[in-house]
């Protein structure tokens, strides 16, 4: 399998688990990965049971479509991430449950729980609304992403980053957990959050806790 074939079948399986693990349905979400010099990305408007590894639309960055159909919608901020961010290798946008509601609050989500480091920072910010598939919901989302490895998009839903596909996934299954918990502890009382110094004190901890033998 070369390595095309390889990322092609890795955006489908990363497609499917958005939908396995509730994060996604219908045609709701998209993904992309890095490739060559460009981007594999999910075609738009199908349903991922309708999708194979010839359905992933190869594009430069700058949107010119290589191979395939019709990509997502969304390839402006994929395209635009990727030319901004030179350490991202994998993007994942969903409409998931809890992100999703504290979008349409138009809330940010603050220091919470400590794992909200994994997203890059002390909080994941939320990007004003703006229609989708436009060009200013990628200049936006790539404000809110500054400094982070997600944020919410007003009225919409969420966007993960990571070095690689599992990374994205991962990022993103942590973020839709911590906004569950914060919608939760908002609902039965006042969040207790943690100060920046604590919070710093667990980005030093994250490094040696990532650091494999
Ligand atoms: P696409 O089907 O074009 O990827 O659009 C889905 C979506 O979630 C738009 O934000």
């Amino acid at each position: 399998m070369s390595d095309e074939q390889a990322l092609r079948a890795a955006l489908l399986d990363v497609s499917r688990r958005m939908v396995e693990l509730g994060l996604n349905r219908g045609t709701a979400g998209n993904a992309s990965v890095r490739c060559r010099e460009g981007v594999l990305l999910t075609p738009s408007a199908v349903p991922v049971a309708e999708m194979s590894p010839a359905s992933m639309v190869r594009m430069t960055l700058d949107g010119t479509v290589q191979q395939g159909g019709r990509p997502s919608s969304e390839w402006r901020f994929h395209c635009d991430i990727f030319k901004a961010r030179p350490e991202i290798g994998a993007v994942l946008h969903m409409h998931s449950p809890f992100a999703t509601t504290l979008a349409c609050l138009r809330r940010e989500v603050p220091a919470v729980h400590y794992m909200i480091a994994l997203a890059g920072g002390d909080s994941i910010r939320c990007a004003p609304y703006s229609v989708f598939g436009e060009q200013q919901l990628s200049d936006d989302a790539l404000e809110a992403l500054q400094g982070r490895k997600a944020c919410l998009l007003g009225n919409h839903g969420m966007i993960a980053l990571g070095s690689d596909l599992d990374e994205a996934l991962a990022v993103a299954q942590e973020v839709e957990f911590l906004c569950e918990l914060y919608w939760r502890t908002l609902q039965a009382g006042v969040p207790q959050l943690l100060t920046t110094q604590q919070m710093h004190a667990v980005k030093q901890k994250f490094v040696d806790y990532k650091k494999r033998d």
